[in-house]
């Protein structure tokens, strides 16, 4: 999604600024044409050249020197850009932008941009706190430029506290988002179910299916970068939430799910249910832990409530999507939920299939949809494979539309 971006990168005069050759580095993987210009300051902290040679562009500083092209250049850049980033960002930078002051190449480009601006403070700890740093960083948030928080950790001026660079992969994670605010899917409402269940059988142990949820988390951070407003609804995962939700779930439990499914379902547009939920949980939970016995022991299930199934009962104009895991009778059996459910279409993994499944990064699926087509994609990413989801939930929103 950053394919063909035009990115002006803005580098102060901040030890941190090493670290924003790493950043353009990843940019320019993306397929992002990046434009880097540099305070006075930021040029004694990494050579022009070294940004040169990373954003194969030349890097321009001072608005008087370059060739006379660069007179006007701070406007044409300052169209150009799609996204505008200051990283690192000092007080200093940080001030001047909340004064509105043009004094050199970067502030006066900054000034005549109409495109999204990104600032990424990174400074001495008392420095950031210092209310007047505090007050100008809540002077531009207000005026819609997005300021990243800095890090907490040792800080290059032998403090430690809240003023590090944050890492160059969560910075273009931040530019996805922002970027992806106008995207197709802009302001359209998700419900997204991701990971297992947990149901407990007394203090220590508990009944669970297999799943990793990154299927449904890759889904959320897709449907996040194409601007839809996301709550995800999460059993226990090892996952960092994408970041760019309205709404963050943690559950543990099916009835703890349901409630919370409930709690937000008549707000969305689209339901997408994920979760391996565990069908059936004990039916008392013990207060302390079970012993061991010589004998063998038998434990009473009870129904947990199909989440799904009750949406499914419920749905109004909302788009439903399923997903079976199967071991057998896989079409039959998907198109029997489908039907019961009353979903928009359910996504197949046959667990049978090399290189399906849980856990891993890639899944195999076959889309059964309401009207009766079956689809069978190819053997592809789970993040891949989020996007052909949410391009078939798009076309779904656009005929219930029209
Ligand atoms: O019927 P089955 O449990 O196999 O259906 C799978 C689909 O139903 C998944 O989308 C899953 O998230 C959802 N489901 C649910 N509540 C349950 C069980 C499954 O919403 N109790």
């Amino acid at each position: 999604m950053l394919k063909g971006k035009f990115v002006v990168l803005g580098v102060t005069g901040s030890i941190a600024a090493y670290k924003a050759v790493e950043l353009v580095r990843l940019l320019k993987k993306a397929g992002c044409e990046v434009q880097v210009i540099m305070t006075k300051s930021g040029c004694e902290f990494v050579k022009p050249l070294t940004f040169q040679v990373v954003s194969q562009n030349p890097v321009i500083i001072d608005m008087f020197k370059e060739p006379s092209r660069w007179e006007v250049e701070h406007v044409a850049l300052a169209d150009k850009a799609d996204v505008f980033l200051v990283a690192p960002a000092t007080a200093n930078i940080i001030a001047k932008m909340a004064a509105g002051i043009a004094d050199d190449m970067l502030t006066s480009t900054l000034l005549a941009t109409k495109a999204k601006i990104i600032v990424v403070p990174a400074m001495n700890v008392n420095m950031y706190e210092n209310p007047i740093t505090q007050r100008n960083i809540a002077a531009l948030k207000a005026l819609g430029i997005t300021v990243l928080d800095p890090e907490e950790g040792d800080l290059a001026c032998g403090y430690s506290g809240k003023g590090r660079f944050p890492e160059p992969t969560d910075i273009v994670e931040h530019i996805k988002v922002i970027l992806g605010k106008d995207g197709d899917l802009k302001d359209k409402r998700f419900l997204i179910t991701a990971g297992p269940t947990r149901e407990p059988i007394d203090p220590v142990r508990f009944i669970t299916n297999h799943s990793s949820g990154k299927m449904g988390y890759a889904l959320a951070e897709k449907a996040v970068q194409r601007g839809a407003r996301v709550t995800l609804i999460s059993g226990p995962t090892n996952l960092t939430p994408p970041l760019g939700l309205e709404r963050f779930i943690r559950v543990d439990t099916a009835e703890e799910m349901y409630s919370a499914v409930m709690k937000h379902y008549a707000d969305v547009d689209v339901v997408i249910k994920s979760a391996a939920v565990a069908d059936y949980a004990p039916k008392n939970i013990k207060g302390e832990k079970i012993k061991k016995q010589d004998s063998n022991m038998t434990l009473e299930l009870k129904k947990n409530p199909d989440i799904l199934q009750e949406l499914g009962n419920k749905k109004s104009n909302q788009v439903l999507i399923g997903f079976a895991a199967e071991t057998n009778n896989t079409i039959v059996n998907a198109q029997d939920k489908l039907k019961r459910k009353n979903l928009d279409f359910i996504v197949l993994n046959d667990l049978t299939e090399a290189g399906a499944g849980f856990a891993k990064d890639t899944n195999i699926v076959t889309i059964l949809h309401s009207d009766g087509r079956i689809e069978k994609l190819p053997k592809m990413l789970k993040r891949d494979l989020a996007d052909e989801i949410l391009n078939r939930v798009l076309l779904y929103l656009q005929n219930r539309m029209s």
